[in-house]
């Protein structure tokens, strides 16, 4: 399958005429480019609609969006409710509607802060004249624009509105401003509009704006990047029916490669025993014990660019494995362990090694330690997390401390997609500067000879 196509029973039902609960069959002559950049499934959209006439057109892609495989919250401005019911919107997206800034029940439930934390994405859809001019500003003056002020995730917004509101420099001076913050801004198109005049204002058809969407989550940062990446528990046989492991869901390293691929790269994934399904356009290995994941990835890392070891591996494994099961013959018995290859300090210490990024799972002194762990095994990066007590293994939420030479960043809890995300941001940025400075090195050596 391409990177990124995934498939949901609804969209079948749409494109394909398989029954489904979302709609109707109908013709699309998008259907490749859709295949081509679909990366919303699974992911966290937030939808704002602000007080247009082309607010309308926000069911449709409410409903487009949850083709996609995304999970869809609205927030709709005052005005944006005059031109749409947020009923409409709420049974669409199987969501409550978010309006109020200060409706203290939606505030204990999920506030705007709540809102952009679990945005994966932030799409405004029409976005008028006035919403752009006041997020321009900085005001947070109702609920949307005090969401976009506190959203950490890609940002997007689709102008909509008459052609001389569009041309007028006072909106073309907020737009760039909004640009040089890295927001995306998609169309508007060209054509005759609401109010009877022609030219640029309107809104972009919404297998565009979906379109656009998903190209946000195609960063580019690791294209043409073989990234290697361990994920999961490793299982430690005692007998043939009894093995020493942990709690490794195999959550985190999954989100790290699904980010990478995101990112352009061309990913291996070699997992553990983990009942998770693949990542689009991710090569899965699949092994057993630490003994195992060594040789994969001693095989895989030739060609790698990026290794991430991601994976919980055991330190010890039993020093004899019983060929049969062990009896019940005594009231206690001991296992003599022995300890395992370190996957992840081997790959270091190769002549050739890639940038090499590990994990820290911390119980105590995260910070002391993860440091030690860094220098210790000889890697590039190390991401720290606090384990135990209900925190890192098998939850979907996570919070990193990434360490490297001469840097620190705290990746606060977020969903482990978008932590995964955030991380690959961070491990693309040293990657470069580190490859750069060592052509800058090797550039610098054959100038002395
Ligand atoms: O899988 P989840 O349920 O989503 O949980 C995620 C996680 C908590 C497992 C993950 O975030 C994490 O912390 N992974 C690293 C777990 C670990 O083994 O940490 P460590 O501090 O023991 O090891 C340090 C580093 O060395 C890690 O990058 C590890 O992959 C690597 N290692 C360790 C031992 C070994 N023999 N070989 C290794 O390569």
């Amino acid at each position: 399958m391409p990177p990124g196509l995934s498939v949901t029973a609804d969209f079948l039902a749409l494109y394909m005429g398989v029954p489904g609960t979302l709609g109707r069959p109908r013709q699309c002559n998008h259907l490749v480019d859709f295949f081509q950049m679909n990366y919303l499934t699974g992911k966290h959209i937030l939808l704002g609609i602000t007080g247009g006439i082309a607010a309308y057109k926000g069911a449709e892609l409410v409903r487009q969006l949850r083709l996609s495989g995304a999970d869809v919250r609205v927030v709709m401005t005052a005005a944006a409710t005059e031109f749409i019911p947020p009923l409409t919107l709420q049974a669409l997206s199987g969501n409550p509607v978010h309006t109020d800034l200060l409706d203290p029940a939606a505030e204990a439930a999920m506030g705007h802060i709540e809102l952009a934390r679990w945005a994966d994405a932030l799409l405004v859809a029409p976005a008028t004249a006035d919403f752009i001019a006041r997020v321009a500003e900085g005001r947070a003056n109702d609920l949307l624009a005090a969401v976009w002020l506190a959203c950490d995730a890609p940002v997007a917004l689709a102008p909509a509105m008459n052609r001389a509101m569009w041309e007028n420099p006072a909106t073309a001076e907020n737009l760039a401003t909004l640009q040089a913050r890295n927001i995306r801004i998609l169309g508007p198109a060209e054509g005759l509009q609401a109010c009877g005049e022609t030219g640029p204002g309107r809104l972009l058809e919404t297998d565009e704006l979906v379109a656009g969407l998903s190209a946000l989550f195609q960063t580019g940062a690791l294209a043409g990047q073989h990234v290697l990446v361990t994920a999961g528990p490793t299982r430690e046989a005692i007998d043939p029916v009894r093995y020493l492991s942990n709690y490794s869901s195999g959550r985190m390293g999954f989100a790290v490669a699904a980010a990478a691929a995101e990112a352009g790269a061309q990913v291996t994934l070699v997992s553990g025993p983990v009942s998770l399904a693949t990542p689009a356009g991710v090569e899965r290995i699949d092994v057993e014990s630490a003994a195992d994941m060594y040789s994969a990835v001693m095989q895989a890392v030739t060609t790698a660019d990026i290794f991430i070891s991601v994976a919980a591996v055991a330190d010890y494994r039993p020093a004899d494995v019983a060929p049969q099961k062990l009896k019940k013959e005594s009231a206690d018995i001991s296992l003599q362990l022995v300890r395992n290859p370190d996957i992840l300090a081997a790959v270091a210490a190769l002549p050739d090694a890639p940038f090499t990024a590990g994990f820290a799972a911390e119980t105590e002194h995260l910070e002391t330690n993860a440091q030690q762990k860094r220098r210790a095994k000889g890697v590039d990066m190390i991401a720290a997390n606090q384990v135990g007590a209900g925190l890192g293994f098998g939850r979907e939420e996570n919070a990193l401390h990434v360490f490297w030479e001469t840097g620190e960043q705290q990746l606060a809890l977020a969903d482990k997609g978008k932590l995964a995300r955030q991380l690959l941001d961070l491990i693309a940025r040293q990657f470069h500067d580190s490859h750069h400075q060592g052509k800058i090195l090797k550039f610098h050596a054959k100038d002395s000879t």
